[in-house]
């Protein structure tokens, strides 16, 4: 998840792109460039680290033009660094563009323009597309842009500048944002409104497919073949704190309805086209190196922690490996026992949270293989790792951990086939099977966030409880344990999640009259269990909010209130479940008037000790 921006028009462009990549650094922050044309040539500059490291480069001699774009960039392809910051250019320097997305098909294209003589100087996907165009540049640069789009696969906001067209940027998106900003004599580029908010108000929100030919008198949208599009001026009424929330109150309602985006990046490029297994080129594994492990160990802290609860789950069975999950500040002082034998998997959102590499690295002392699964590309445990996979989440703002969380849980059960299909552990119709209900859940996570009314209900009714439980057994427990986390960090009430068959062995004394507990019956295999502790529960007269997949019609005998999450293969359905649990923490912390992006006493990323 990128910031772009673009201008034209009379003034010079380089304070535009400054102040909008400013205001676009939560959508990514590990390097950033502008390049902007002088009458002459194309002059870009760029540098790894925050925006202000760009700033700092051009404070003495700052670019001279009045057209210009810029990026600032959350690196998916490629390791942070000078050479990988956007724009990249042509060989010849007459092409510039700047990208957000995953070009996912840009190997063979690289491949192909190397081989016709292309010299390329970053690991990006996105310096492919500048060599493209000016391979299928013939004097008509909107043909040439056009003529790109169809060849790129993927997800993508492009914007393209040419030293040859001086009087137009082309602009063009899939499935990532672009606005164009209507100004008087300029107009703007921008991946998100807030860039822009300070120019103008009134903008073109570009839809999938369509191309903006934007000169500083005025802009032309077309779809792809070139056909003019009439397109509506939205005006924004947003404020600029707003803008930058997408228009959510907060930035974790806006990164839980971002889910089945992230979610389905993540899937990108790791599932084979006809569908019929699992490819992580990052890993490139064989029977033989899984052969050499004994015991996988998995590690992390907190919501990474309940990730690899489920990671745990899932590899153990559908690939039949033995897994111990562990809190990384426990096990990195129990002396545990790791050797050369042994796979250790850590799991880290931010790629920074002290335990967990300290975790690593002692794994990594002990002679253990390591496996990383982290949101931050170049971040201290991705590169410490011996293997990394990134979940492509885009920046996570809020403390409360949302989208990293599911996303993770993509890439375990991803891992789990992945490592099933070289142990030759499940059958191949199965795998399919599965990977099918896979590319389900991106749809199936938007549908449990259509109608959020009754859990606003809900957090209303009881979020000024002081105790609440969660209840569950196998998958169900392991989001209860995620579900309990969320509202506590946000809403501050005591929640604790138990295995429902624990109950009896002593909680159950706390369970009085009125005390909610959001019991969760998704798994089949132990469903009857769970009602039976459902009831042990309203035989004292607390109040049960059940969670259940659709089409269950037993539950709703039993309980106080159900929410139902779309069917799908109890492997899956925690991606599910965990949703209304993530909306129910929200809206509880609302309702408390907690402040929800920045709860008390806690860090987005725990550096320390
Ligand atoms: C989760 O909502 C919390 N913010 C916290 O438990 C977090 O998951 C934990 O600190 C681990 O962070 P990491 O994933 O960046 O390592």
């Amino acid at each position: 998840m990128c910031g772009i921006v673009g201008y034209i028009g009379q003034k010079q462009a380089t304070p535009f792109l400054i102040e909008g990549l400013t205001k676009l650094e939560y959508r990514g922050y590990d390097s950033a460039g502008i390049a902007v044309y002088d009458g002459e040539n194309i002059r870009v500059e760029k540098s790894v680290g925050r925006l202000s490291a760009l700033t700092d480069k051009i404070a003495q001699d700052e670019p001279k033009g009045s057209l210009g774009i810029g990026h600032t960039r959350w690196a998916t392809h490629g390791r942070p660094s000078d050479l990988n910051a956007h724009p990249h250019s042509d060989c010849t320097g007459d092409f510039v563009v700047v990208h957000n997305g995953i070009i996912e098909n840009y190997l063979p294209l690289k491949e192909e323009l190397i081989a016709n003589g292309h010299i390329f100087h970053s690991e990006t996907d996105t310096e492919v597309v500048a060599h493209l165009l000016e391979s299928l540049y013939d004097g008509d640069f909107e043909a040439a842009v056009r003529a790109v789009l169809s060849k790129v696969e993927g997800s993508y906001s492009l914007v393209f500048m040419s030293k040859k067209h001086p009087d137009m940027l082309i602009c063009a998106k899939r499935e990532n944002p672009l606005v164009v900003g209507l100004g008087d004599k300029e107009n703007f580029i921008a991946s998100d409104i807030p860039a822009i908010i300070g120019r103008t108000r009134r903008t073109y929100i570009l839809g999938d497919g369509e191309i903006a030919i934007v000169r500083a008198d005025g802009v032309t949208i077309t779809n792809k073949k070139g056909e003019p599009i009439a397109k509506k001026v939205f005006t924004v009424n947003w404020n600029a704190e707003a803008a930058e929330k997408g228009g959510y109150e907060h930035f974790m309602l806006k990164e839980i309805h971002e889910q089945p985006k992230a979610v389905k990046d993540t899937m990108r490029e790791r599932i084979k086209k006809d569908g019929s297994e699992i490819q992580l080129n990052e890993l490139n594994w064989n029977t033989k190196f899984l052969s050499s492990f004994n015991k996988i160990y998995i590690v992390a802290c907190g919501t990474a922690y309940h990730a690899g609860l489920v990671g745990k789950f899932y590899i153990e069975k559908l690939s039949r490996m033995l897994v111990e999950v562990d809190v990384a500040s426990e096990f990195r002082y129990r002396n545990p026992i790791v050797d050369k034998n042994t796979l250790v998997i850590v799991v880290s959102q931010s790629g920074e949270t002290s335990d967990t590499l300290a975790a690593l690295k002692e794994s990594k002392r002990l002679g253990a293989k390591t496996l990383a699964l982290t949101n931050v590309v170049g971040s201290s445990i991705a590169r410490e790792a011996d293997y990394v996979l990134y979940t492509w989440a885009g920046p996570e703002i809020a403390v409360a951990s949302t989208k990293a969380y599911t996303t993770q849980l993509i890439l375990f059960f991803m891992l789990a086939l992945y490592m099933a299909e070289i142990k030759n552990t499940l059958q191949p119709s199965r795998i399919k099977e599965l990977i099918t209900l896979l590319k389900r859940i991106p749809a199936q996570i938007s549908e449990t966030l259509t109608d959020v009314e009754p859990i606003k209900t809900f957090a209303k009714r009881y979020g000024f409880n002081e105790d609440v439980f969660y209840i569950g057994r196998s998958l169900d427990y392991d989001v209860a344990l995620e579900g309990s986390l969320k509202l506590k960090e946000v809403s501050y009430i005591h929640a604790e999640a138990y295995s429902a068959g624990e109950l009896k062995h002593g909680t159950l004394a706390l369970i009085v009259e009125g005390v909610p507990v959001i019991a969760l019956a998704t798994q089949k295999s132990v469903y009857e269990k769970t009602l039976s502790n459902i009831k042990e529960v309203k035989a004292r007269d607390a109040v049960v909010i059940g969670i259940a997949a659709e089409g269950d019609e037993e539950l709703s005998k039993y309980v106080d209130h159900v929410m139902y999450v779309p069917e799908t293969d109890e492997l899956l359905i925690p991606l599910l479940t965990v949703v209304p649990l993530q909306l129910l923490a929200y809206y509880a912390a609302i309702t408390r008037g907690c402040d929800v992006d920045k709860p008390r006493n806690l860090a987005k990323s725990v550096t320390v000790e």
